[in-house]
């Protein structure tokens, strides 16, 4: 298969930890006889600093004629004042939005090998295995905001359309039919107006799919629930920004928001994201964990079919986790791994998936006994 693959890094640790997952990528593309194309472009503080706009005609240009994109991280402190007023995330939201990337899927998956590292209790997280559909391009990221004269106002106004609901309700649906049939709509239908039409459509829509188990929670409870008992969710259905808090607090069960991969998909578009920031402290340390972005390519891979692939990649991941090739952030067993060697690790397991544990934890330690 021949893809065209756009690379925008942005900004922090989305540099190296994108690096890592396009090495993933190279090392798939030789072992299946694919080719992938790779183009980078600016986005974000990067681009700011060097083209004054977030978001560059240029990288939509780029975007728009590739496959895929894959996007690393955005975001810069020195931002941060709330008097500014071109920010880095402009570079993102605006992204999504001219890519139409409605759908966002984030997995929440408790890894066997890590249940130890969360701060939940095990018995609690074990097994865990959720998809959280997010609604990417509506809500109260995209709608109208307003700052009163005096700046002593200011307001950011959620609203959706049944269009919107529907589109990422089908497919939340159907990602329950393929699961464990049950989906969990959260909103505020207690309190907002926009939630209301949310359960009102979600509600219509349920009798196409009898299979599947619908139950509707409020947010504030949905956040409780998720750490108490994670287990009991299958696929999880909200709107933008709730979807963005619940999506971060499910990182705690995994281990480490570090791991946590996403698609984003919309009807010409796909992005793959890691759903951490740009972990600015981190950048260039070589500590970052490349493990969400090198699981974002995995779902890329899966995007295009590429199932094979997509499960080399996620094996590599595997056995990097089993055998504690993994940035510091979850290792307690040695403090020498950093991102690249993580990177170069999976892209080893992609050439010589048979090879034994014991040689790869060898060599990768820089411990090899062939002499
Ligand atoms: C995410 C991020 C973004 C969001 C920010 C960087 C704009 O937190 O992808 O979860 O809020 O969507
Ligand atoms: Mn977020």
């Amino acid at each position: 298969m021949k893809l065209d693959i756009a690379v925008l890094p942005g900004d922090g640790i989305g540099p190296e930890v994108t690096a890592q997952a396009v090495k993933v990528l190279k090392a798939i593309a030789m072992e299946f006889n694919h080719i992938f194309t790779f183009k980078k472009a600016l986005v974000g503080a990067a681009a700011i600093d060097q083209t004054g706009s977030p978001l560059p005609e240029e990288t939509i240009e780029i975007c728009k004629k590739a496959d895929a994109v894959l996007f690393g991280a955005i975001g810069n402190p020195k931002y941060d004042d709330p008097d500014i007023k071109i920010r880095p995330e402009q570079g993102l939201l605006g992204i999504r939005k001219e890519l139409g990337l409605h759908t966002n899927i984030r997995p929440v998956i408790a890894y066997e090998d890590l249940l130890n590292k969360s701060s939940l209790k095990i018995k609690q997280i074990k097994d865990t295995n959720i998809v959280i559909y997010r609604e990417l391009t509506g809500g109260i990221y995209f709608g109208k905001r307003h700052l009163s004269e005096d700046g002593n106002t200011a307001s950011d106004i959620c609203e959706y359309n049944r269009f919107e609901i529907e589109r990422i309700a089908h497919a939340a649906f159907k990602a329950a039919e393929s699961r464990k049939r049950k989906l969990t709509l959260v909103d505020k239908a207690n309190v907002l107006e926009s939630s209301r039409l949310w359960r009102r459509v979600v509600n219509e829509i349920a009798p196409q799919y009898p299979n599947v188990k619908l139950r509707r929670i409020y947010i504030d409870n949905a956040a409780m629930e998720l750490i108490i008992n994670p287990r009991q969710f299958d696929v999880i259905l909200t709107e933008n920004m709730f979807g963005d808090i619940l999506s971060e607090e499910a990182s705690v069960i995994v281990g480490s928001i570090g791991l946590l991969a996403s698609a984003s998909i919309g009807d010409k578009h796909v992005m793959f994201e890691p759903i951490h920031g740009a972990y600015t402290k981190a950048a260039n340390k070589g500590i970052a964990n490349p493990i969400a972005s090198i699981l974002s390519a995995a779902m890329l891979l899966d995007h295009f079919g590429l199932d094979e692939e997509a499960n080399r990649v996620r094996d590599g991941v595997d056995k990097s986790l089993k055998l504690h090739i993994t940035t510091p952030d979850l290792n307690t067993k040695y403090d020498n791994i950093s991102t690249t060697k993580v990177g170069d690790f999976i892209e080893d397991f992609i050439n010589n998936p048979d090879e034994t544990n014991l040689n790869f934890t060898n060599i990768h330690l820089g411990q090899s006994t062939i002499i």
